[in-house]
């Protein structure tokens, strides 16, 4: 199978591009390195199945030609982290709306039906109660929409593009919800709490929370995430598919250091942080974010295979011989 990865140098990217090489696909990445880097796709540069152009989705000049070479195609450039979301939150809403629909609109017109994953995100389901959120739940954007939510307005327009493209270009597309998502060479630079824990855990310094740490999260392993999002891709109907894609095992974040303390037999402390002290403006968080699996199981056979402690010490074990080396 020729497998095109837009992102493919970032985190989730990474891991498929090692999940593809790996059943003897050819892949061929498209990057920026924007938030990704080299580093991530270092071991495969040498790989004769392996391609790699470093240039931006929105620009880059044989995207269609590449797009005509795919069987499927796993769209995950994006501007991501809240960091990055709150600093530059025109470029969220621009790069990730106009790198998607050219994305679909190449796929249109390649002369053939690549099969398409668009990376969404749990996101969209905004401040909800207490309750496994479910694809069919009506979604609300605070009224005002602060810019901290045009994240999931972009990620709710691609949604949009991706079922619209499907619908009248008969191409099976899956669009993904994905929830947080956690595992080797992820980065903590951009927000994400995992590595941030790990690399302070490690370093003896304090695990920052920001808010009361009781807001809840949901964490998959990104190695079991490849392997849903590989059948999704090959079970999605022509008039297109939105699957969550996470684990239903809920934790706080106030649990979550805790753990990442007791598996890394740290000794550092807990700090708490207002959300204007973590973030210097006013920040509405989420505060549960729990999937319900419910369709990811009905279009698939795998089921997670990594705990977060499995992973958790993996990471754990990971970090410590690359700050020793
Ligand atoms: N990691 C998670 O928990 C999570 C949760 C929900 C959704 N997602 C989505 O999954 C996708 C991958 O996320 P990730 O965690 O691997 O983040 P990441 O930052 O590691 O990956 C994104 C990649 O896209 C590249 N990129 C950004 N803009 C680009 C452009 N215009 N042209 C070419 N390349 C570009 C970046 O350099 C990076 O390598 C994103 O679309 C993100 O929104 C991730």
């Amino acid at each position: 199978m020729h497998v095109l990865i837009t992102g493919g140098a970032g985190f989730i990217g990474s891991h498929l591009v090692e999940y593809h090489l790996g059943r003897g696909d050819h892949v061929h990445v498209v990057d920026n390195l924007s938030t990704g880097s080299r580093k991530n796709i270092l071991p495969y540069l040498e790989h004769p199945e392996f391609r790699f152009t470093q240039e931006d989705v929105l620009t880059w000049s044989d995207l269609e030609k590449t797009v005509g070479w795919a069987d499927r195609i796993y769209h995950m450039a994006a501007v991501v982290g809240v960091f990055r979301v709150l600093e530059a939150p025109i470029q969220v809403l621009a790069t990730n709306i106009a790198a998607c629909e050219r994305l679909l609109r190449a796929a249109a017109h390649c002369g053939w039906r690549p099969q398409v994953v668009i990376a969404s995100s749990s996101e969209v389901y905004g401040p909800q109660g207490r309750i496994a959120l479910h694809e069919e739940l009506p979604l609300v954007i605070t009224p005002g929409a602060p810019p901290r939510w045009n994240y999931a307005i972009s990620k709710l327009a691609d949604e949009a593009f991706g079922i619209s493209f499907a619908r009248q270009h008969d191409i099976p597309v899956a669009v993904v919800r994905l929830f947080n998502t956690v595992g080797p060479r992820q980065t903590g630079r951009y927000g994400m709490v995992v590595p941030r824990f790990v690399h302070q855990a490690l370093r003896g310094e304090d695990l920052t929370i920001f808010g009361d740490g009781q807001q809840t999260r949901s964490f998959i392993d990104v190695r079991d995430t490849v392997i849903f999002l590989d059948q999704l891709a090959a079970r999605a109907p022509h008039e297109g598919l939105i699957c969550n894609v996470g684990h239903d095992a809920e934790i706080t974040i106030e649990a979550l250091a805790r753990r990442v303390l007791e598996r890394s037999n740290s000794s550092s402390r807990l700090r708490f942080l207002s959300y204007e002290e973590a973030y210097g403006q006013v920040y509405e968080d989420i505060p549960h974010r729990c999937p319900s699996t419910a369709r990811l199981h009905a279009f698939t056979t795998h089921r997670p295979t990594w705990s977060l402690d499995a992973t958790l010490d993996d990471l754990i074990a990971r970090l410590r011989i690359e700050e020793e080396g």
